[in-house]
């Protein structure tokens, strides 16, 4: 039994979380329609699962694409790579994906499937928890463009979504931090008691405790999934789950892909995102304050990079794909739990909190 399903009725899927997922192997034959597979992971990941998952994929005729590490890598170069293999290895209509690996993978392997003789059917298997709680979940794809963040992608959803949660044993501290601004994210946007509870259990969720990790991936797939069962393509309410991250894709465009991880980014933004909501009087400082304790427990930045100036942030944010008719758009937090879309920004007030 899937523990969610995300509703987009034909086009719906399950999302499986647990322990010990990557040893049910039939977990995997269900959602693959044919005979061929190709898994796509990178040089971190396919030492770690890679085997494993094929070991799992006996019936199947199963090969696999190895690419490089790192946010830089998902690039429409790998894009034009992964086709390449798939055409010289002659896979058809009826082949299935499986995305192995973080949000890089993911993004780029789910951008492949929609584009690949107009579309295949891909599965995600996440294995960060920015994966788990966020990005495998609601049918975003891109890649990189050096002018901007998944400026080159496509709306396409999974058949399913295989979240083992025993995969995060080996993931760098580091790169755990960076997925919880991901988490921390849902509670400041939609879900007061989820923040609450995030504060509460700071320290079992930093020692890895898989009870409540399976409980926290779990709250974050069913708000993402019940967000984007009412907006698939980002009419409306999706922009929300954007949180933190207006900012956040211009520290990262700026900075170098890589250099600050995706979850640092998003954390910072987030603070800037309050920042403004202080300075237009719609959030308490105090709530700002909880925000910044919370975000800080998880040994996330706080501050914009130093070399960053308005003109800086300005210069990307005018890319961004939430912008109508050239005003910038931002989601502020009104409150712990509660945030808007605002378009009514001046120029002045970005000046005074960057
Ligand atoms: P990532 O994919 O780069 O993974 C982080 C690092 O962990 C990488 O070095 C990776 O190789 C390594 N890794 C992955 N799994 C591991 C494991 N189990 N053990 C050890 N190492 C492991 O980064 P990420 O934080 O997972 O994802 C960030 C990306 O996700 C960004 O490109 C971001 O734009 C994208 N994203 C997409 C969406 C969406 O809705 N599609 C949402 C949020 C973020
Ligand atoms: N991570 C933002 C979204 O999926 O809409």
């Amino acid at each position: 039994m899937p523990t969610l399903n995300l509703d987009l009725g034909a086009r719906s899927y399950p999302i499986y979380i647990d322990s010990g997922l990557f040893e049910n192997e039939k977990l995997f034959s269900d959602h693959i329609r044919g005979k061929r597979v190709c898994i796509v992971t990178n040089t971190i990941v396919a030492p770690l699962y890679l085997e494993k998952i094929k070991s799992k994929l006996t019936n199947f005729d199963v090969d696999e694409i190895i690419l490089p590490d790192g946010e830089a890598e998902k690039s429409l170069a790998n894009f034009e790579r992964i086709m390449s293999h798939l055409l010289k290895n002659e896979h058809g209509r009826d082949t299935t994906l499986i995305a192995l690996g973080g949000g890089v993978i993911g993004d780029i392997t789910g951008f492949a499937a929609a584009s690949y003789q107009r579309g295949v059917d891909f599965i995600q298997v996440p294995t960060t928890v920015l994966s788990q709680v966020d990005s495998s979940v609601g049918g975003k794809t891109a890649v990189n463009h050096p002018l901007g963040k998944n400026m080159i992608g496509a709306f396409y959803q999974p058949k399913a979504v295989i979240i083992d949660i025993d995969s995060l044993v080996t993931l760098p501290v580091r790169e755990f931090n960076a997925g919880m601004a991901e988490v921390i994210k849902y509670g400041i946007l939609g879900d007061y008691d989820f923040f609450v509870w995030l504060e509460n259990n700071i320290s079992s969720i930093k020692a890895g405790d898989k009870t409540l990790l399976a409980e926290m991936i779990e709250r974050c797939c069913q708000c993402k999934a019940d967000i984007v069962a009412n907006d698939e393509t980002e009419a409306g309410v999706r922009a929300l789950l954007n949180l933190g991250h207006t900012f956040g894709h211009a520290i990262e465009a700026e900075q170098g892909y890589g250099n600050w991880l995706h979850g640092e980014a998003v954390a910072t933004g987030m603070v800037l995102a309050g920042k403004l909501a202080v300075a237009m009087n719609l959030l308490e400082v105090s709530e700002l304050c909880r925000i910044e304790s919370l975000i800080e427990a998880f040994d996330l930045p706080l501050q914009a990079p130093e070399t960053m100036g308005c003109d800086d942030f300005t210069r990307h944010m005018r890319r961004d794909k939430k912008n109508i008719g050239g005003k910038l758009r931002f989601i502020v937090p009104t409150a712990i739990g509660k945030s808007e879309i605002r378009d009514d920004i001046t120029q002045e007030t970005l000046q005074q909190i960057l």
